[in-house]
């Protein structure tokens, strides 16, 4: 076996009195693509939170390519190799597709007005195109975000976390608020990734989970209750007794 490209080693999270993330453990291969669901509060973005460093579990120990990185600093992660989406937009709206991904390819704020201003050489300008190739959006490149559909954003979202070259790309809910009919692409676009980054998504859409995923992490009341591959979570019973309130 070769070293994990994330090893989670009993991972709690407690708000006050609330254990949100209770003890969760497993491995992410190099390349694997894991899905994590389950119901609303179930822990899935808390843990994603302790993942990426927005604030450290209250004990446990997450290990990024056998890396201790229990307690890093998020910026300190992204140099690391983690990228991530939030479950809540954090685009640019007054800018556009280019903009908003030269601005995640420099690592900078867009209030320094002066890092729009590039050269045509640039190579961060360079990159934002080819980051917005690869997430379907190159005939959009001057269009301001305020003008894109939702599963634009989504796709561009995307995009940006890839800006710094993630080796582990954590996407929340990236299908949330999309239409039915843009549903597809992200499907699409998500297996368009290369196997050079490990994917882990957290998603509510099952169309998108499971397809999407080589395995499944299902989470309730903060803790890991069910892993399995995809083509055998919609008969598993636990995952039936959470999603249609059989049993428990
Ligand atoms: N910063 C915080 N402070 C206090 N409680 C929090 C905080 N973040 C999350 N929680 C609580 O922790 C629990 C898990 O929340 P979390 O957002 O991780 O769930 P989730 O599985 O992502 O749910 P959803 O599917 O609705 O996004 C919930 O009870 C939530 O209210
Ligand atoms: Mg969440």
């Amino acid at each position: 076996m070769s070293t994990p490209a994330l090893r989670l080693s009993s991972v709690s999270r407690r708000f006050g009195a609330l254990q949100a993330v209770r003890d969760v453990t497993f491995d992410v291969a190099p390349g694997e693509r894991r899905a994590v669901i389950g119901p609303n509060g179930a822990g899935k973005t808390t843990l994603f939170n302790t993942i990426c460093g927005d604030f450290p579990p209250s004990s446990g120990r997450i290990e990024l390519f056998g890396l201790d990185i229990t307690r890093a600093r998020p910026h300190q992660r992204t140099r690391l190799g983690i990228g991530r989406t939030y479950q809540t937009s954090l685009l640019f709206n007054g800018l556009t597709v280019e903009q908003n991904l030269f601005v995640a390819v420099r690592g900078v704020q867009p209030h320094r007005w002066s890092v729009l201003r590039s050269g045509r050489d640039d190579p961060a300008l360079a990159k934002a195109r080819a980051l917005a190739e690869r997430v379907q959006l190159a005939p959009l490149l001057s269009e301001r975000v305020l003008n894109l559909s939702h599963g634009q954003r989504r796709q561009l979202e995307i995009g940006m976390a890839l800006a710094g070259d993630p080796k582990v790309l954590m996407l929340d809910e990236p299908a949330a608020g999309l239409s039915a009919g843009e549903r597809p692409g992200l499907l699409a676009m998500l297996r368009t990734l290369p196997r050079s980054v490990t994917l882990i998504l957290i998603e509510h859409d099952m169309d998108i989970a499971l397809p999407a995923s080589d395995i499944v992490t299902v989470m309730k009341d903060g803790e890991v209750v069910v892993e399995a591959a995809p083509d055998r979570i919609e008969d598993d019973p636990t995952v039936q007794a959470i999603y249609l309130g059989t049993g428990h």
